[in-house]
């Protein structure tokens, strides 16, 4: 979906400024009125406040508490609803989603102190994998994934999405030093 222009978004101290990898997300990103989505890792809150806006029922994640109450006056500011928890991907969350999204850190932590808007483990993937293996516990059967990676650290995603799912790139974007793309993720035939 296109970025709505009417949503105004404001970006805290500590927390992630919507970027390249964010606005292709969010373009590659397609959901439903009335349908039950899952943002992890949300942020400034920008990818789920466009879905909520475009009808969608959701439920917006992120391990930081900077980002949960930057994303609640976001939300509050836009007069969008938007439930928003703290958690570690989907710990204490309830129910299923039809679609879940992440756009997850995804630099190695092996240089300097870790970071979580950045670092996604020692190689960078650690957590995307982990969000690969957990992830089919919270999703609607027929559900889907949207995930991204970077080809700084997608081997090993991209190579564990495809033991699990059928896996569609269905964005991309090449910058100066990576190559970003969006997976769809759905139950293999
Ligand atoms: C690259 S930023 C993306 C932010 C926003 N979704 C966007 O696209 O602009 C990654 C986000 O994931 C969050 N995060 C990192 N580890 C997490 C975890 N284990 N569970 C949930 N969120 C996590 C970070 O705090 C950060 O807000």
């Amino acid at each position: 979906m296109n970025p709505d222009p009417d949503i105004k978004i404001e970006v805290d101290e500590g927390v992630y400024e919507p970027s390249e990898d964010t606005y292709l997300l969010l373009e590659s990103v397609c959901v439903a009125k009335g349908e039950r989505v899952l943002e992890v890792g949300t942020g400034s809150g920008i990818i789920a406040l466009n879905c909520a806006k475009a009808g969608a029922r959701v439920v917006a994640s992120d391990i930081s508490e900077e980002a949960v109450a930057n994303a609640k006056s976001n939300s509050m500011k836009n007069g969008i609803g938007l439930d928003v928890r703290r958690s570690d991907l989907f710990g204490g969350l309830e129910g299923r989603f039809d679609a879940i999204i992440f756009n997850p850190p995804y630099l190695a932590s092996d240089v300097g102190p870790e970071d979580a808007r950045l670092s996604g483990g020692t190689s960078g993937s650690e957590l995307s994998i982990r969000f690969l293996d957990e992830v089919g516990g919270v999703l609607n059967p027929g559900g889907r994934v949207y995930l991204l990676t970077s080809s700084l650290s997608s081997r090993d995603v991209i190579a564990r999405a495809k033991e699990l799912y059928k896996v569609e790139c269905v964005g991309s974007k090449d910058l100066f030093f990576e190559r970003l793309e969006v997976h769809l993720l759905t139950d293999k035939d």
